[in-house]
Parts: C-alpha cells; sequence; structure tokens
C-alpha cells in the first residue's frame, strides 16, 4: 500500500525510495582499516593486445604455469598464466608479485589506462563518503600525497592522526606523509568475448571480469602504530560499526625477519580495542581473493572469531570451506556455481562462528545472505539491504565509478537479470527443508549490466552498501 508519497513496501523501486532509505545513513559513523592502494587499470578491449603479450614468450611455458597455476608471480609468464586462466573461466582472481625490481620493470612497461582509487577500505571510503554517512573514519598505514588525493574531499570523510596525545581527524588530503609509498596494485579488466589463441586453443572470455596483479611492497606494514593504537577504544567508542578488509596484503615473511604472526597478533588485538568500551560495535570482514593457503587459514582461525558479518564472492567462500576439508564442495562451486552449494558452504561457515550473524555472497547474478532465525532484522529488512547494494553495484558496473547519489538512476534503469526467478524459486524451495528450518535465507537477483565499464571494486560498494544499511536497520533493535 502507497499513500502521500510515502513507501510502505518493502522493496526499492524508485530513485525516490532510494534517496529515503540513504537519509538513514546520516546518523551512522564507521571506523575503516586497512587497505588502499592505487590501481592502475588495463582494459582489454581487443583479442590482439592479449596475444601481443603471450607472443613476447613462449608458448609452451605458459601452457606449462597454466597447468602448474602459480600462486605468486615471480616471473611475467605466471602473471600471463593466471591471466589467462582467469579469461578463459571468466572468474576474478588476485594474485600478489614478488617485491622485485625487475619484475616491476616489466610491469611498469605495459600500458595502462586508468588510475583510480583501489583497495578495499579505498573504495569503500568514497562510497560511503557519497551516500552520506554522518562519520567515516579510514585509516590505512601508508599515506601518500597522491595516495590521499584519491579520497573523496568531503567533511564526513577523515584520517585519523595524534598530534600531542590527542586524537586528531582530518581529512586524508590535509593528513598525507611527504614520505610514505605508494602501493600501485596492476587491474586487467576484459570484455565478454574477447578471442585470442595459446597453442592449438582458441581462447574466447565468457564473461566480462578482472584479474589482479597486486604489488607487496616490503615497507607496507599491516599495523596501527602504537601512539593511534592507544586511541583505538575512542575511535570504537565514536562509531557504530567497522569494516576491515586487507589482510591479504599481509606477507609471510618481512626483510626484517618479521612475519605474519606478528602482524595478526597485533590485527587481533586492534579488533579487541575497538570493542572495548563499545559492545554493540557491529564489524564486518571483507574477505577477498587469497592465494597463500596459510594466510588465508590465519585470517579464518584469527580474525573471523571477532567479527559479525563477513562479505565474499563465489570463488572465495569455495576457497575458504576447502580449508575445512570440504574440496569437493570446494570444486563443485568453482565448476557449476550452483547456488545451492553456496548456500551449504554459507552454513558451513555459520555454524562453525557463533559470533558470525551473516554470511553475504556476492555473484554475479545475485547477492545473497545467510543468517540465523534469531536475526532481529525481518527477511523483508535483509532484502532492502541487498536491493540497495544492487543498484549500487549495477551503477558502478555501468558507469565505471559512482561519484553522486544521481548515478544511481543508472542502476536503478537496468532490470533483475535473466535467472532472477529460477534463482528466487531456488532458494524458496531450499528455505522449506527441515534443515533451513533455523536459518534465514534471502536473495535479490543482481541487476546485471551487459557490457560493463569496469568489475573491479563491484564487490567491495555490494558489502559496503548492505553493510551499512544492515547496521542502520539494527540500531532500531539495540535495547
Ligand atoms: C583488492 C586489490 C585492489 C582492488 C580491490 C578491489 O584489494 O588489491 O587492487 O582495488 O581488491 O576489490
Amino acid at each position: 500500500m502507497e499513500g502521500n508519497g510515502v513507501v510502505m513496501n518493502n522493496e526499492i523501486n524508485s530513485y525516490n525510495d532510494c534517496l529515503k532509505y540513504i537519509n538513514s545513513f546520516s546518523d551512522i559513523a564507521i571506523f575503516l582499516a586497512y587497505n588502499v592502494n592505487v590501481d592502475a587499470i588495463k582494459f582489454f578491449k581487443k583479442g590482439e593486445e592479449v596475444q601481443e603479450l603471450i607472443n613476447q614468450f613462449d608458448e609452451d611455458e605458459i601452457i606449462k604455469k597454466i597447468k602448474e597455476y602459480p600462486r605468486v608471480i615471480a616471473h611475467p609468464t605466471d602473471f600471463i598464466a593466471r591471466l589467462i586462466y582467469s579469461m578463459k573461466t571468466g572468474k576474478p582472481s588476485e594474485v600478489s608479485m614478488l617485491d622485485d625490481e625487475s619484475l616491476n620493470k616489466w610491469f611498469n612497461g605495459l600500458k595502462y589506462d586508468e588510475e583510480r582509487m583501489g583497495g578495499q577500505i579505498g573504495i569503500i571510503s568514497n562510497i560511503l563518503s557519497m551516500l552520506n554517512l554522518k562519520r567515516i573514519i579510514a585509516y590505512t598505514p601508508i599515506l601518500s600525497k597522491k595516495q590521499a588525493e584519491m579520497f573523496v574531499d568531503k567533511e564526513n570523510l577523515l584520517y585519523p592522526s595524534v598530534v600531542n596525545g590527542n586524537l586528531l581527524l582530518k581529512k586524508p588530503i590535509e593528513s598525507y606523509r611527504e614520505d610514505d609509498p605508494t602501493k600501485i596494485n596492476r587491474i586487467f579488466e576484459y570484455k565478454k568475448g574477447i578471442e585470442f589463441k595459446l597453442g592449438d586453443e582458441k581462447i574466447i572470455t565468457p564473461q566480462a571480469n578482472r584479474f589482479i596483479a597486486s604489488s607487496r611492497p616490503d615497507a607496507l606494514r599491516f599495523e596501527i602504530k602504537e601512539e593511534l593504537k592507544k586511541k583505538l577504544p575512542e575511535i570504537g567508542e565514536m562509531v557504530d560499526c567497522a569494516i576491515l578488509s586487507g589482510y591479504h596484503g599481509i606477507k609471510e615473511k618481512y626483510n626484517d625477519g618479521k612475519t605474519d604472526d606478528y602482524y595478526f597478533k597485533k590485527a587481533e588485538e586492534d579488533i579487541k580495542l575497538l570493542k572495548e568500551k563499545n559492545k554493540n560495535l557491529k564489524i564486518h570482514l571483507e574477505f577477498a581473493s587469497i592465494q597463500n593457503i596459510n594466510l588465508r587459514k590465519k585470517i579464518m582461525d584469527r580474525i573471523i572469531p571477532h567479527i559479525h558479518c563477513i562479505g565474499m564472492d563465489e570463488t572465495e567462500i569455495a576457497n575458504l570451506i576447502h580449508v575445512y576439508g570440504y574440496s569437493k564442495l570446494c570444486e563443485d562451486i568453482i565448476k557449476n556455481s550452483k547456488i545451492e552449494d553456496i548456500i551449504t558452504a554459507s552454513k558451513i561457515l555459520l555454524d562453525k562462528h557463533e559470533n558470525l550473524e551473516l554470511i553475504q555472497i556476492h555473484s554475479m547474478y545475485y547477492i545473497m545472505y545467510l543468517g540465523r532465525k534469531n536475526n532481529p532484522l525481518s527477511e523483508d529488512e535483509l532484502k532492502r539491504t541487498l536491493e540497495l547494494a544492487t543498484i549500487l553495484a549495477s551503477s558502478k558496473a555501468k558507469l565505471g565509478n559512482i561519484s553522486n547519489i544521481e548515478d544511481l538512476k543508472t542502476g536503478l534503469s537496468i532490470p533483475y537479470n535473466k535467472y532472477s526467478d529460477l534463482l528466487t524459486s531456488i532458494v524458496e524451495n531450499l528455505k522449506k527443508k527441515e534443515e533451513y528450518a533455523d536459518y534465514k535465507i534471502v536473495i535479490v537477483p543482481s541487476r546485471l549490466v551487459k557490457n560493463p565499464k569496469s568489475t573491479v571494486g563491484i564487490g567491495d560498494t555490494i558489502s559496503a552498501a548492505a553493510f551499512v544499511s544492515y547496521v542502520s536497520i539494527s540500531k532500531k533493535y539495540i535495547p
């Protein structure tokens, strides 16, 4: 029922509904940490561009490397092998590079089309600033001038520092440090239908997606320095929620002998300090793509037990349950992308961690939550959070970037994808099963953009919008 311009149903159908919904974010404050970087993006528009890369090296060597499936890029052929694997399957992927001068030089020799804000926390900072949250406190261990310039310049987006023992919140552009390095990742975006040859094989990309070669500078340490660390309880008190990400950037070993264990210990301390004076603080972890299995396991053992919500894509949840020993289910998800399997995997994760309230999975065709029956939000309320997320996702895919709220009109004009009814009916049937009696399963089909301008960062955008909506509605249930 609709009357006097008041939206009574539970859907976000118009730009006006969208604005009203977003208005409720104006009393939300959030803390964000840790990973911000520059993304240098190359858009492959034609197969010849990939062919040129292949032609620089021995094809047999590349074919061999594809079979080996390198988990670190030590040589350009490792990169080409993993890029081709991503292009062949249409799956997104991120592989880290060795911190090596000649490798860097080779990557610098490629031509990039654009440089823009990257890293989960960088992308999320700008999106949430645009959504007019009351206050966003975004922390990243390194903040060069170039990096600071990529943050949206708005009063609600601030960087924390300590001056004379006091916490100071200033815009990133007023907070950068001259000597800080800049981390640059190389992003390779490809369209659907790009054709090239490798040996006798003809490869055609089944869908648009991206491959990331991420840099791991030794100088970038994953930590909040002592002075600011002491202020984390104060920061925790100032905010309603936090999004944490970037743990995938921790290295197993650094030049000075420090190891990942050292940094994970610090990361755990940070979370405890943030929560110290705010027991209602809700924390979302954006999982991200992690090739290194030890690292993946450490995030699972040491970070997941402290958080409430987690955002992942299909490949990420598949990899995660692989660590729990479900290798068959992992393979099935990667091969068949069936939503039933994704829900099974989400249930495994939720059942393992009592602290988790919501598992959120974003994929090409839908966004989904698995939560517990006793979650205070109704299924309709949960659904609305995902509806907003899919509008943002399609706006970003179509435009490449969302720079103001009016851009959401673009996303709203894109219809739900062709599998929408099918996916909804599969989920409705699953919900009737005994094994899901104690859960809430909520799905919203994607508004799928046919020729996306860019795909990098769409998952982060989805998670940011869904989580902040969740926190905003949850607030009314806090006694
Ligand atoms: C990862 C990458 C970063 C990219 C982001 C997008 O954090 O390291 O380069 O911008 O993912 O999701």
